[in-house]
């Protein structure tokens, strides 16, 4: 598994650092069953959910981001002092404003870096890598942080059992550094559907339903979602931006170790799979032990795919994601 793809810009994005955190609480199916009218048996064959982490009220999403880009930032060696650039990718952030990143830049004391949120819901992390592929390979940074943070049971209504046994919270993170010696991010490919933006929501409290005033229906500070669409709408964006990948690259399947996609519910991923002909050794799954974390998906599996030696340096490996916004997109990563 080792295919160089030389021609491209002298610099590459390459990941040199990787870490999650996840909280210590922990809600099972049967727990859940306790809540609502619900069954591990049916959560397990529909979605593949087992157990997942929650947070308390004192653990927020600056906490969580900030527990995994320490332990990513040991893994590279680097100082935080010497960082760039921070992003944060959630949809659940520390308050309205400032940025979650503020805050991470604060604990990490990462005085010199830029830092901005990013909102592109489950996405926001591939989202998030494409961006510092272009600010590394244009040389104007030498290093970026990547977090991907989420509380997303904070904004679930724990009476509807169609989306509460779906989610849980944690927060994955990657150092980006500047190399060029052919590893890297080799491709990017992100997309949006905007006219779909019903399928997935949160409405309060943005500026349409500000906080001071009285929303018309209470439920809407929580996330609502159109199972059966947002399912449809996944299965076939994964393969499209997978097939993408594989076109834009020349690669097969035989060139690619691992997918790595966003863990939405393991019935959507392989479904994807299948379609994309992906034998199951090459599709990581670990939603049974955290649910759906939106953008902390992806580095939490990536990280735990890595920790258990399924990744090996010259693999190439496609990180996918989607979400609401609808949004979604790909990234090709040479290790
Ligand atoms: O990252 C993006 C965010 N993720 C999503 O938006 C989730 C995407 N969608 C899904 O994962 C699936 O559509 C769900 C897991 C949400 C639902 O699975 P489904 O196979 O699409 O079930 P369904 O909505 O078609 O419901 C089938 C039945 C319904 O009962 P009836 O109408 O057939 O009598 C539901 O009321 O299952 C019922 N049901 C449940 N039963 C037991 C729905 N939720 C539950 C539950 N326990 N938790």
């Amino acid at each position: 598994m080792n295919k160089p793809i030389n021609d491209g810009p002298t610099y590459r994005a390459v990941i040199t650092g990787h870490g999650s955190f996840v909280p210590a609480k922990t809600l099972t199916n049967d727990d859940l069953a306790k809540m609502v009218d619900t069954s591990d048996e049916w959560i397990t064959t529909r979605t593949g959910v087992k157990v997942r982490h929650i947070t308390t009220d004192n653990e927020t999403t600056a906490f969580l981001a900030t527990q995994a880009a320490k332990r990513a930032l040991a893994d590279a060696n680097l100082d935080a002092a010497d960082l760039e650039l921070i992003i944060v990718a959630t949809i659940t952030p520390e308050m309205v404003f400032p940025s979650t990143a503020s805050f991470v830049q604060r604990a990490l004391q990462a005085k010199k870096a830029w830092v901005f949120d990013l909102a592109a819901a489950c996405s926001g992390f591939v989202y998030g890598l494409s961006i510092v592929q272009q600010f590394l390979e244009s040389g104007r940074f030498k290093n970026a942080l990547v977090i991907g943070a989420e509380t997303l049971t904070k904004i679930t209504d724990w009476s509807n059992r169609t989306s509460c046994i779906l989610f849980g919270d944690g927060a994955g993170a990657v150092v980006l550094e500047r190399h060029n010696d052919g590893r890297g991010i080799l491709y990017s490919t992100m997309s949006a559907d905007g006219d779909r933006w019903e399928a997935l929501n949160c409405q309060a409290y943005g500026s349409r339903y500000p906080a001071a005033k009285e929303l018309d229906d209470p439920k809407k500070i929580y996330m609502e979602i159109k199972g059966r669409e947002v399912y449809q709408q996944a299965v076939r964006r994964i393969v499209e931006a997978v097939t993408d990948c594989m076109n834009h690259c020349g690669l097969s399947i035989d060139d690619i170790a691992m997918v790595i996609s966003h863990q939405m519910n393991a019935r959507i991923i392989e479904s994807a799979a299948k379609r994309l002909k992906l034998p199951d050794e090459k599709v990581f799954l670990n939603i049974a032990e955290y649910g759906n974390t939106s953008a902390a998906s992806v580095p939490i599996a990536f990280d735990e795919c890595f920790r258990q030696s399924k990744i090996k340096r010259g693999d190439i490996v496609i990180f996918v994601a989607f979400g609401a916004g609808l949004a979604w997109g790909a990234n090709v990563i040479q290790f």
